[in-house]
């Protein structure tokens, strides 16, 4: 629901979260409330910008942020009950916001502190009023679910009736009432979201109503097509011979990137309709595997902030979203959930477990750099990581996308090499990215070991898109796939293994960043800790490909970088 939603209109809510979100209380036009919300009697929860609205609307004061506070922190639980019920005297929060509220409103007691943030959880037991300033959401906050129990069946009495498999017959039935008397033209991927929204609509409409179509953009991983292609399904197609790459030849910013690909996958799909239905196409909706995080990320809720633009919300998407020429029955489900509507419609194993690929697949794996420079010293990062025994750099024009207090961030990439131990790593990239606002990603000099010099021995050399690029990526991709498969016992649980393309070149060549994540939904993720002998040996491997000078591998979590690069 729009937070200025009138009260009336929530007759009969058992309780509301007010979410985070990019804003400031005091930026003009931020979301606000409706003057009764708070009135209304029944118990809120609310999170970063939902707490510090909270205390602002009731009295309390809020102080726009100095130092912005990005990563995890020790929370010291004043209160043990309601709300904070079972949780222990420190816990481990995620914490991601620049304002903080400095003054509770009265009749609010502060349920908990970190070292940087005095009123990180307030309440008001006998309103049923919360604020957090951490995010409970996030599976870096240890307890955060617990947390979210307390609120929702603990203060708010709901039960515990609902998972997505229950919403099957619902999701079919609202296939069939969009869908009216058209068809179904659908992009799959060959991913667990298309082919999850591809059998929905088979199943609701008919195999004869739906149509699948698969583009091989050139963009895709090794083999990707040919398997999907194995798959032997009589209701999906294969376009092959698309020139996305050449499209992309001299475009380097992300989004730039991002929308031609978009756009294109809507040209291609357009043109293939005609050929095949002539001028019945009319009658064709399009049908897309889009997930609720791919509308968030991409700005598309009314206070989302945009990180990216998916592949599927382009300018052309949305418009015809509008005319409600689009069908997208998983649009309100986050990717854990899709797995779960994946096993109850008996969807292969494989599949499932497949890690996620995003649609404009390596474009946005390869970084391309319009000119030529040298990597920077700063005294800043090096009063940071001297005292771990290492040396850095930023490589300021290698910039990548972040997400920073729910906004998106297009900042430079700090590179660090030395001894150190695996363990410490962490520590140093939050410290790094907490200080440093240039900086929004960190990553580690794995191979070569010894350099003498990263200012002068390292350098960004131009490079644009070519399919010579995108075959060592894909070259390097496969061996990261090959290396994960063969060795998945000793790994963590990784949920995506995104391999970049970086033109960071020793003797003429680029490097290799490695960027292996663990993550539930893919919208927080922390960067996989693997063990220091396996990434030197998949290093090793990597730099026998020819061109490849160097293998990097990429300390932060998100937040603050996003997972992909672009
Ligand atoms: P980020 O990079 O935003 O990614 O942390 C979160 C998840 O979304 C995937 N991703 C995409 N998936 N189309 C997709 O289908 C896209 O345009 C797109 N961009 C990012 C990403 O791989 C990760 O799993």
């Amino acid at each position: 629901m729009p937070i200025d939603i009138h009260p009336q209109k929530l007759e009969g809510a058992a309780g509301l979260i007010i979410s985070g979100g990019p804003y400031s209380v005091y930026d003009h036009g931020s979301p606000r409330p409706h003057g009764d919300l708070f009135e209304m009697g029944i118990p809120i929860l609310g999170v970063c910008y939902g707490h510090q609205m909270m205390a602002r609307h009731l009295g309390g004061k809020v102080a726009r942020g100095t130092i912005k506070e990005y990563g995890t922190a020790q929370l010291n639980v004043l209160k043990t009950d309601t709300i904070f019920d079972g949780l222990k005297d420190r816990e481990t929060v995620w914490m991601s916001h620049g304002d903080t509220v400095k003054t509770i409103p009265k009749d609010f007691e502060i349920f908990g502190s970190t070292p940087n943030c005095k009123i990180a959880a307030m309440g008001n037991v006998s309103k049923k009023l919360y604020g957090l300033q951490f995010h409970p959401e996030v599976v870096h906050t240890i307890n955060g679910e617990k947390i979210l129990r307390n609120f929702v069946f603990g203060v708010c009495n709901c039960k515990d009736e609902w998972s997505p498999e229950d919403d099957i017959e619902r999701i079919k039935e609202d296939i069939r009432r969009k869908a009216g008397n058209k068809k179904v033209f659908f992009l799959v991927s060959g991913g667990i979201d298309s082919t999850v929204a591809f059998t929905l609509c088979v199943k609701a409409l008919g195999k004869d109503r739906v149509l699948g179509l698969h583009i091989d953009t050139g963009f895709m991983r090794k083999d990707e097509s040919n398997q999907i292609e194995q798959l032997g399904m009589d209701n999906i197609r294969i376009e092959r011979g698309s020139d996305f790459i050449h499209l992309l030849e001299k475009i380097s910013d992300p989004e730039e990137k991002r929308k031609k690909i978009g756009e294109e996958f809507l040209r291609v799909q357009e043109a293939y309709l005609k050929k095949e239905v002539g001028t019945e196409s009319e009658n064709w909706l399009l049908g897309q595997g889009t997930i609720y995080p791919d509308t968030i990320e991409s700005g598309g809720t009314k206070n989302s902030s945009r990180i990216k633009t998916h592949h599927n919300r382009v300018s052309l998407i949305n418009e015809l979203l509008k005319q409600g020429k689009v069908i997208e029955p998983l649009s309100e489900f986050y990717k854990d959930e899709v797995r779960k509507l994946a096993r109850a419609l008996g969807i292969d194993e494989n599949i499932i477990q497949k890690h996620p690929f995003p649609g404009p697949g390596l474009a946005i794996r390869c970084i391309c750099s319009e000119e030529d420079s040298d990597l920077s010293t700063s005294e800043e990062l090096s009063n940071i990581i001297s005292p771990y025994n290492l040396k850095g750099v930023i490589a300021k024009i290698i910039r990548t996308v972040g997400v920073q207090g729910d906004h998106r961030s297009y900042a430079s990439l700090a590179l660090l090499s030395g001894n150190i131990k695996f363990s410490k790593l962490e520590e140093v990239s939050t410290s790094i990215t907490n200080s440093l606002s240039q900086v929004n990603r960190v990553s580690y000099l794995v191979t070569p070991r010894l350099i003498s010099n990263l200012a002068t021995d390292l350098r960004i050399k131009k490079t644009l898109m070519n399919k010579e690029r995108i075959n060592l990526l894909r070259e390097a991709d496969a061996i990261v796939s090959d290396f994960v498969q063969e060795y998945n016992s000793s790994l963590p649980d990784i949920w995506q293994f995104p391999v970049i393309l970086v033109p960071l070149t020793i003797s003429g060549g680029e490097s290799i960043a490695l960027r292996p994540v663990c993550s539930i939904d893919g919208m927080t993720a922390e960067y996989a800790k693997i063990d220091g002998d396996l990434v030197y040996k998949l290093a090793n491997k990597l730099m026998k490909l020819k061109g490849i000078d160097a293998v990097l591998y990429d300390i932060t979590n998100k937040p603050p970088a996003t997972i992909e690069w672009e």
